[in-house]
């Protein structure tokens, strides 16, 4: 499966947003990542879906959804209004996330089943067939510039060979403090979509052309199904 960089907006320069996107175009990013937060979920606010909304129409690059917020079924019509082309939700988050990835499903998207670092692979048992990929947390969701929780590399496995048991094709997401170092370690474990923020493509003093370029080289040098 072909190694996709997501580099997370909320880490952009807000205020130079649109040159941000077109470097990252210039970069061939694979998609943009937008983290929308309600304050409840985790005890922060990131971009809204009017934003994203706007970024989608003025983008090639696809953009993938983050939701967290609680009950995210209160906000299908507004992910249907962004134009995504994926979707992932907190299985934390709601009470029926079956029914939740099969109507977001029917509006035409990849869904994805997000997980915080300290939930068990196992949650995923019986959702697992109805998503196109799950996202790992190997931070507490929220905030960017915290420290990767190395246990989590076990689950990335974990749930690489559980998503393998449906055949090919489920992609594995995984976000937080994704140096090159972690992500290599993550690829190695079965990672296959790296949510790329401060420690990779939004760094101090580096463009972000050449951070994008270095992260990526740096990647392929990773020793994958170790
Ligand atoms: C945190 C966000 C991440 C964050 C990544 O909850 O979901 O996307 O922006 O930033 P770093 O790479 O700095 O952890």
């Amino acid at each position: 499966m072909p190694i996709r960089i997501a580099p997370s907006l909320m880490c952009a320069d807000l205020l130079e947003l649109a040159r941000d996107i077109a470097e990252l175009e210039r970069a061939e990013v694979d998609m943009f990542h937008i983290d929308i937060m309600d304050g409840h979920f985790v005890p922060n606010l990131a971009l809204s879906f009017e934003l994203a909304a706007k970024i989608a129409a003025c983008t090639r690059i696809p953009l993938d959804l983050r939701l967290m917020v609680d009950h995210p079924e209160r906000f299908i019509d507004a992910v249907r209004r962004v134009g995504a082309a994926s979707v992932s939700f907190h299985i934390e988050s709601t009470t029926n996330p079956i029914r939740l990835a099969r109507t977001l499903k029917d509006l035409s998207l990849q869904v994805g089943v997000a997980l915080n670092p300290s939930t068990p692979a196992e949650a995923l048992t019986y959702i697992a067939q109805e998503v196109d990929f799950v996202l790992l947390m190997t931070v507490e969701p929220g905030f960017a510039g915290q420290k990767f929780i190395p246990q989590v590399l076990g689950k990335v496995r974990a749930v690489r060979q559980m998503l393998d048991s449906f055949g090919p094709g489920k992609a594995l997401q995984v976000d937080g403090n994704l140096s090159a170092e972690w992500a290599s370690r993550c690829v190695a474990h079965g990672a296959s979509i790296l949510v790329a923020g401060t420690s990779s493509v939004f760094r101090d003093g580096v463009d972000l052309y050449t951070a994008c370029r270095d992260f990526r080289a740096r990647l392929s040098h990773a020793d994958r199904g170790v």
